[in-house]
């Protein structure tokens, strides 16, 4: 049987003033299934991911997420539905780690936030791992930190899908493995997550399903293994790679 359809993308077409970014885009993200859009900069990503957010609005063309139209949701209820972890930004202000993750809480809190939701925003620093850091000021935490209390503030909202965009850029090795392997972890767990990814290998390793998108248009679509060839590489990115299937990693003969 097939799992239920998460996030249905129809059609869509997204502009900036008149720049034209996605074009006639159309995919399927079923229920639980990790998806990675991977593809060039300035390939429409982000764009992406913020259409799907709600953040930018189609021209044309729709977006659902759990069978309802993003915009037809009120943003209270789109809170509540989407987790939305942008890409790594600075975040100078001295704001305490709890304080922060509670804030992903808002759609559920009146004025003040109660034990449930603290007990929430605690349960949910302790699933990514960083529970020890719950005391620690925003600006007092290193990038695998910061990305690692990210997601625990989109998950406190307790989304259907989870949205990421770039999650290990800054990352070192380590914190990119362990980031990802959390991803995999809310996927067994039933979270649906769509993020942009730059690794291929990476994104050969943790994705169920892989979207490459060139100038704002879907390339392939489908497993890893069928999107991650070294013809469709060589095509996209203008780099010649080989793809060692046995080991599920893509290398670079460009050097
Ligand atoms: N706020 C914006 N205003 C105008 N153009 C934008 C804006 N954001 C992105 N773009 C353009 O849209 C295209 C896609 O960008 P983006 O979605 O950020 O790509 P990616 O995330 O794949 O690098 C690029 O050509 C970029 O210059
Ligand atoms: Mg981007």
């Amino acid at each position: 049987m097939n799992a239920a359809v998460a996030i249905k993308v129809l059609g869509i077409e997204v502009k900036y003033k008149s720049l034209n970014v996605l074009d006639d885009l159309s995919f399927e993200v079923a229920e639980g299934e990790v998806t990675s859009i991977i593809g060039p900069n300035g390939s429409g990503k982000t764009t992406l991911l913020k259409t799907v957010d709600g953040i930018l609005k189609p021209y044309r063309g729709s977006v659902y997420v759990d069978m309802k139209e993003v915009c037809r949701i009120p943003k209270k209820e789109l809170a509540k539905l989407v987790g939305y972890v942008p890409q790594l930004v600075n975040l100078q202000q001295g704001i305490k780690v709890i304080d922060f993750v509670l804030t992903g809480r808002r759609p559920y809190v009146d004025l003040l936030p109660t034990k449930r939701d603290v007990d929430v925003a605690l349960s949910k620093l302790r699933m990514v791992r960083a529970d020890h850091l719950v005391g620690r000021d925003l600006n007092e935490l290193s990038s695998g930190e910061l990305q690692r209390v990210m997601i625990a503030r989109a998950l406190t909202s307790e989304p259907k899908v989870l949205l990421l965009d770039e999650p290990t850029s800054n990352l070192d090795l380590r914190f990119q493995v362990e980031v990802l392997g959390i991803v995999r972890e809310l996927s067994k767990i039933g979270m649906t997550t769509l993020m942009a990814l730059h690794d291929l290998t990476h994104a050969y390793r943790y994705s169920n399903k892989i979207i490459m998108i060139n100038n704002g248009k879907i390339f392939a679509v489908g497993r890893p293994e069928e999107v991650l060839t070294e013809e469709n590489i060589e095509r996209v990115y203008g780099v010649k790679a080989r793809v060692i299937q046995d080991v599920k990693a893509v290398i670079t003969l460009d050097y």
